[in-house]
């Protein structure tokens, strides 16, 4: 029982996609936290630096009893950039599979659900943080190419697809430190659009009475700028590391900024009405899992 966690723990690094920009959501987050949600979030996710508990999904996504969370990562809309963007939620989220909008839905109902084991709510919270991040990366809302997976392209001179340019390539180049500390290069990003947040922007309204709704308009405004930029031109074969890098970086920028002011608010939420007092209780109770071992990854 106790292998399974130390087998998870030697699976290849390159799961993590994305990183920087998923522990950047995480950080800016938790920077418009109220005291109360640092809390209950440092309980059900066990002290773990909520940066890292964002990667879970990913860490997990290949491993075949995991298989089923797959689709949750995207909504694949099938629609016709750059002439016609738009997500159609009854032909792009199968309900069979689900998808990042049906999975913000189902976690945010989990994490708040007293009649869930802790670490499932814990496990749930993680799904919440990394798929905010998710939702918020326009190709994660097209099926072209399989979200640009299938469109080679360059960058700064190495072949790479145009995926991986969203996910990692434009983070990375604007705000990473190289791979050495990317937990202090998303905190100093993090910290960095928490100011332009608090500058520019009132504070985030939620609507947790209906979360895919929201959820949905989100992946639209993401999906829109598949049309308006990313799919823009034919850029198959070009480098994509000089001109079309610095007309993304505001792109980026921007939904970052987004993600991370809305999981903050989205979070504070959740939490209002649950009190750490009661889920201590509980964690009294509970009967200890292999299962509930995973979720330390
Ligand atoms: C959305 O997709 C469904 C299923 O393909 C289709 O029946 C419906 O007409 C579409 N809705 C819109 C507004 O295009
Ligand atoms: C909600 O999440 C749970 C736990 O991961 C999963 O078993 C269930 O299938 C999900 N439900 C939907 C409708 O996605
Ligand atoms: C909470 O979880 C239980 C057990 O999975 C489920 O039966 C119930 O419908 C959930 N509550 C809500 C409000 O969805």
């Amino acid at each position: 029982m106790l292998l399974l966690p130390l087998l998870l723990a030697f699976l290849p690094q390159t799961l993590a996609w994305g990183a920087l920009g998923h522990r950047t959501v995480a950080y800016l987050a938790s920077l418009s936290f109220t005291p109360h949600t640092t809390r209950l979030t440092n309980f059900l996710l066990h002290g773990q630096d909520i940066s890292e508990a964002a990667l879970f999904p990913d860490k997990i996504r290949y491993i075949p009893s995991f298989a089923y969370t797959r689709a949750w990562h995207y909504i694949d809309a099938a629609d016709s950039p750059p002439h016609q963007c738009g997500i159609n939620i009854t032909r792009d989220c199968a309900v069979e599979t689900g998808c990042v909008v049906s999975a913000i839905a189902n976690h945010t109902e989990r994490v708040g659900n007293d009649s869930l084991p802790l670490w499932q709510r814990g496990q749930s919270l993680r799904f919440v943080l990394h798929f905010f991040g998710d939702v918020h990366q326009p190709l994660h809302t097209e099926a072209e190419d399989r979200g640009g997976n299938e469109y080679a392209v360059v960058f700064d001179g190495r072949a790479t697809n145009l995926h991986s340019v969203w996910d990692t390539l434009i983070a990375n180049k604007h705000a990473g430190l190289g791979h050495d500390d990317e937990e202090l290069a998303a905190w100093n990003w993090a910290l960095w659009l928490h100011a332009l947040n608090q500058a520019d922007q009132p504070p985030e309204r939620v609507c947790m009475r209906d979360p895919a709704k929201c959820a949905l308009g989100w992946a639209g405004e993401a999906n829109a700028y598949v049309c308006s930029y990313v799919l823009a031109h034919d850029v198959h074969g070009r480098d994509l590391g000089g001109e079309y890098y610095e007309g993304a970086v505001p792109i980026i920028e921007d939904m970052v900024r987004k993600a991370g002011r809305r999981l903050g608010a989205w979070v504070n939420a959740i939490f209002e009405d649950i009190s750490l007092a009661n889920l201590e209780a509980m964690k009294v109770l509970e009967t200890p899992s292999p299962e509930m071992f995973v979720q330390e990854l």
